[in-house]
């Protein structure tokens, strides 16, 4: 597998997260719930470095909510506040206020003592791309507020929303890049759609999500393509959904790049249930 990523890109992104963070009181750091840490980036603890943090789960509509929960212990465990969220629908939402002024209270009761004011939580969101960075921007801002685009080279003045007189967010998130090179974590994000499919092999990302559906979730696989048994062979399995779905070329032999892209669209797509893609005791901090 060839993945193509810049060290300098990688480097000057994190600069510019590291130039904001003394701007704010906490980061709202965004993971998909679906692989939470494969959809985090490695410096990021080093960026943050003793900035109070809360993890965000977002996209928990689409995640195995047993194993939702799993992670949020998990992280519970190393004294991380983790929550799980939907941007689209606002599912929990209301938590990121509530967990940011629990993480926050000290802080602000320093700041009491002293005789300050009352004032809003500065936050500011960062993640990789296509986490949700700008869904939740947008629904927390309850208007079209964030940029669009992951151009790490954007530089603009900061600008505020306000969140329910609670909470300044910064108006543009920090991108981390995501860890491509390794090749499980590179599958992951391919898998979930974080990356382009032409960035890896599309025969490779299907076999991934063949192997992952077939020891994982093998009563929903079997049930949505059909499949009387799943055979060691994942071939085999290859052409029985090409069959079923009717991939096939003249002389009657399969179409393996449509039944790959059946299977990536309708993973993504939420047809073959919640799906969570990693557990906490499947990662070390090396892979
Ligand atoms: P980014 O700023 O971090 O790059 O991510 P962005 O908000 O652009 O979101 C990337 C994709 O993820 C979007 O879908 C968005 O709708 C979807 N998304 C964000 N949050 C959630 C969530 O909590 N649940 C689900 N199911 N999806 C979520 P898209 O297909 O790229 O765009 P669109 O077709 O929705 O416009």
């Amino acid at each position: 597998m060839t993945v193509q990523w810049f060290p300098g890109h990688m480097a000057k992104a994190l600069r510019q997260v590291d130039e904001k963070l003394k701007f704010v009181d906490i980061v709202l750091e965004l993971r998909d719930c679906r692989i939470p840490y494969s959809s985090s980036n490695p410096k990021v603890d080093t960026i943050i470095n003793k900035k109070p943090r809360l993890i965000i789960l977002n996209k928990a509509d689409m995640a195995d909510p047993r194993k939702t929960q799993e992670w949020i212990a998990y992280y519970k465990a190393q004294n991380l506040e983790a929550i799980a969220i939907d941007a689209v629908t606002n599912f929990n939402m209301n938590q990121i206020t509530i967990k940011s002024k629990e993480i926050l209270k000290d802080v602000f009761l320093k700041e009491q003592q002293k005789g300050l004011k009352e004032r809003p939580i500065k936050a500011m969101i960062i993640g990789i791309p296509n986490v949700g960075k700008s869904t939740l921007i947008n629904s927390l801002a309850k208007r079209k507020a964030a940029q669009t685009g992951d151009k790490p080279g954007v530089t603009k003045n900061l600008q505020w929303i306000n969140v329910r007189d609670e909470m300044m967010l910064l108006d543009t998130p920090g991108v981390l890049w995501p860890k491509f090179e390794d090749q499980k974590v590179g599958l992951r994000l391919a898998v979930t759609g974080a990356i382009k499919d032409n960035i890896l092999n599309l025969d490779e990302i299907a076999l991934y999500a063949v192997d992952f559906l077939k020891q994982n979730y093998p009563e929903g696989f079997k049930e949505r393509y059909k499949l009387s048994d799943l055979p060691e062979d994942n071939t085999e399995i290859l052409d029985m959904i090409g069959k079923n779905r009717g991939c096939l070329v003249s002389g009657g032999r399969i179409n393996y790049d449509k039944v790959y892209d059946i299977i990536l669209f309708e993973i993504r797509n939420d047809k073959l249930g919640r799906l969570t893609f990693e557990l906490p005791q499947d990662i070390t901090e090396n892979n």
